[in-house]
């Protein structure tokens, strides 16, 4: 790590009260080009923001008087029990902002109960985390240059206990990451996504000079549904796609045998100009029907956040980029306490809105000026 910045605290800051003065407060504990590169979006981050406005957009419409003495977070996705519907999305490389990396942020999700899911680019072993993980783990795949070596990932993550597969299918390519640029974001030699180390080296493709590098190149070793069908047989574990954003995407993921889908776009990270998870997931839950597990990410926030999420169709939503604040100002009881701030939130909306369960939040509890 770069010796000019603070290291992570020992204990929470006073004045640190929300998860938004996570993203604050890490400036004094992460270097300028590595805050660059995790708070930024793809090109003039319009969906970035976007991601925000239209969660600030909906608003909730409490009802008085209920019993919420029996209330809790707690409910079930996907066979397994959660103590709250708040998952740790796979974000990469969690050693660029502490020397634990993923170790202490897997302390804190077993702490707090948490479903982790691993990214394939992490910059500790998998094996290495799921030791760590006292609560459910899940491993992020992002599809390999070889089918074979695909594979070596997916057997050494059923070895290791995940319970699902988190496939990643909307960051093929980068995206155009103007602001991590701009930053002059580099990996630091130290930070490696060590799960790769034994990669099969595969010839490098020469291009002609009529050839895209995108078309012909990058895209040749991206995903297509056929992957998908041949990963479907191949998996022990339940596969869930992660990016989907079109309705009619979903409900082909549905069809095919997918166990459950992510709508996202990726933090904002990827395509500008796309809209938001929040915006689609209506359309989404009414394509799918009521039962199919649906998660949602970006910009979640706040309790209510979560809440709105839950009242427009997600079963559990996922938060990215705070794991990595709240790992830069206070390891791993920095990611205990962003999450513990969430639950809390989340509990505080749940009993002021009067619907003490989960399966108690639903539409009716969203305004509409119709
Ligand atoms: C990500 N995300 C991501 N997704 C994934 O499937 N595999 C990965 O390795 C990564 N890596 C990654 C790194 C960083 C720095 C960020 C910020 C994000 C995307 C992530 O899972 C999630 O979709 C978004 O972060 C959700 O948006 P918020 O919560 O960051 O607004």
């Amino acid at each position: 790590m770069n010796n000019n910045i603070a290291a992570p605290l020992k204990e929470i800051p006073d004045g640190l009260v929300c998860i938004a003065d996570y993203a604050h407060f890490a400036k004094q504990h992460i270097s300028h080009d590595i805050y660059e590169y995790i708070a930024g979006g793809g090109a003039d981050e319009l969906t970035l923001q976007r991601n925000r406005r239209a969660l600030d957009e909906i608003q909730l419409l409490p009802q008085m008087l209920k019993d919420c003495t029996q209330g809790s977070t707690a409910t079930t996705f996907m066979g397994e029990s959660l103590r709250h519907p708040i998952l740790l999305a796979p974000v990469a490389f969690h050693k660029l902002v502490h020397p634990l990396g993923e170790i202490a942020t897997a302390q804190a999700a077993s702490a707090l109960e948490t479903t982790m899911v691993v990214s394939t680019l992490a910059s500790q072993k998998m094996e290495d985390i799921a030791a760590q993980l006292d609560s459910a783990k899940w491993f992020q795949l992002y599809f390999q240059q070889s089918r074979a070596f695909t594979l070596t990932l997916l057997k050494r993550a059923e070895a290791a206990g995940y319970t699902k597969l988190m496939v990643t299918v909307d960051a093929s390519l980068h995206g155009i990451r103007n602001r991590a640029q701009r930053a002059g974001f580099k990996l630091p030699p130290d930070v490696k996504a060590v799960n790769l180390e034994d990669r099969p080296e595969l010839p490098r493709k020469v291009l002609s000079a009529e050839q895209s590098i995108v078309f012909q190149g990058m895209m040749t070793e991206a995903p297509t549904w056929e992957d998908i069908a041949w990963l479907l047989q191949n998996s022990t574990l339940p596969i869930i796609l992660k990016g989907l954003l079109h309705p009619q995407d979903v409900v082909k993921a549905q069809r095919m045998g997918i166990a459950g889908v992510v709508v996202s776009n990726h933090g904002g990270r990827t395509l500008d100009s796309i809209p938001s998870a929040i915006e689609l997931l209506p359309r989404i839950r009414k394509a799918v029907g009521a039962e199919y597990p649906l998660i949602l990410d970006g910009a979640i926030e706040r309790g209510t956040d979560i809440y709105k999420a839950i009242a427009l169709g997600a079963n559990t939503v996922m938060v990215g980029r705070p794991q990595l604040y709240a790992l830069a100002v206070a390891g791993a009881l920095g990611v205990a306490h962003m999450l513990r701030i969430l639950r809390e939130e989340l509990e505080v909306t749940m009993a002021m809105m009067g619907t003490p369960e989960i399966k108690d939040i639903n539409t009716q509890s969203l305004y509409s000026d119709e």
